[in-house]
């Protein structure tokens, strides 16, 4: 029970991994603003939350909106009263695409920065004078392990951008006492198909490994590390950036059959040709 009676706010926090960090945080006792678009998926986990016997409000807001952030912010702290934990969450992404007249460059851009870094800096930067009237309180962004690729077009040069601030937010937040720290997550499974996907390659679905364990991370595993790093076990880390991607982009990938010769599971344990 680390965050009893504090308060979270979890963007995202509807669905997949951001569904995961709201339920982590509930059972360590903390009340939770979950904030996203969709309200249908916001009351399901609303509901969850209340059968667990936790306390979770759903919030809606276009996260790409300064104004919209503002006023779900104020109705956060009417509604709860304080505001302890920020948990940057909500993204979208897709690989590099081609430019075409559907899809030209600005809409493109505004999309991607808008979903990941602009709505990182509006929450976070209208939530500072909340968290430091609170002790021990803290941000943890989430960005993701497509900054270290260049495939990953737009949304790794967003996601860049949520670790730079992350950094930049951490200097100025630290006169205040609140600490900012982010986590870059590797292949995660979410969803209906979040079991099967986690289970590994043995199906054939990856032609390659999604980590160097073998199988895509959960939500629990970003979960528990968003725990860690809100919580006071973590209280001399700052403007860091975790990365948890079971070892993936420490593997130099067109070496891996390589691996074959010395018998490394990474590759035996890859589909059968
Ligand atoms: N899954 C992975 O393998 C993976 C890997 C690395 C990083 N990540 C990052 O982890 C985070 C969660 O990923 P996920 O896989 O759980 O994604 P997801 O299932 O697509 O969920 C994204 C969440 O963000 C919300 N959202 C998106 N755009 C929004 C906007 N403009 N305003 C308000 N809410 C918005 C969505 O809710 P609504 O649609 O209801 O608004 C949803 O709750 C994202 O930042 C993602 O980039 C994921």
């Amino acid at each position: 029970m680390r965050f009893k009676d504090k308060v979270a706010l979890i963007t995202g926090g509807n669905y997949g991994i951001g569904r995961g960090i709201a339920l982590q945080m509930v059972r360590e006792g903390a009340n939770v603003a979950i904030v996203a678009r969709n309200e249908q998926r916001g009351a399901q986990v609303v509901a969850e939350i209340s059968e667990s016997g936790g306390n979770g409000e759903f919030f809606k807001a276009e996260l790409s909106s300064e104004e919209t952030v503002i006023g779900m912010i104020d109705a956060v702290i009417e509604h709860f009263g304080r505001l302890d934990i920020v948990v940057n969450n909500a993204g979208c992404g897709s690989q590099n695409c081609g430019i075409e007249a559907a899809d030209p460059p600005g809409p493109r851009w505004a999309n991607f920065r808008g979903a990941n870094l602009d709505s990182t800096y509006f929450v976070s930067a209208h939530s500072l004078p909340h968290l430091a009237k609170c002790e021990d309180s803290s941000i943890v962004n989430i960005s993701s392990t497509a900054t270290f690729h260049g495939n990953w077009g737009l949304y790794g040069v967003a996601k860049s951008g949520v670790e730079a601030l992350t950094r930049s937010f951490a200097a100025e937040a630290a006169p205040l006492g609140i600490r900012v720290n982010c986590i870059s997550p590797g292949w995660i499974g979410t969803g209906e198909d979040a079991d099967s996907a986690a289970a590994g390659t043995e199906d054939g679905e990856w032609s390659l490994p999604p980590s160097l364990l073998n199988r895509m991370g959960t939500p629990e595993e970003i979960a528990t590390t968003v725990a860690f790093l809100a919580s006071k076990e973590a209280s001399f880390i700052t403007g860091q950036t975790i990365v948890v991607d079971g070892g993936l982009t420490i593997i130099d990938y067109p070496s891996i059959p390589t691996l074959d010769k010395v018998g490394h599971r990474l590759y035996s344990h890859s589909p059968k040709k």
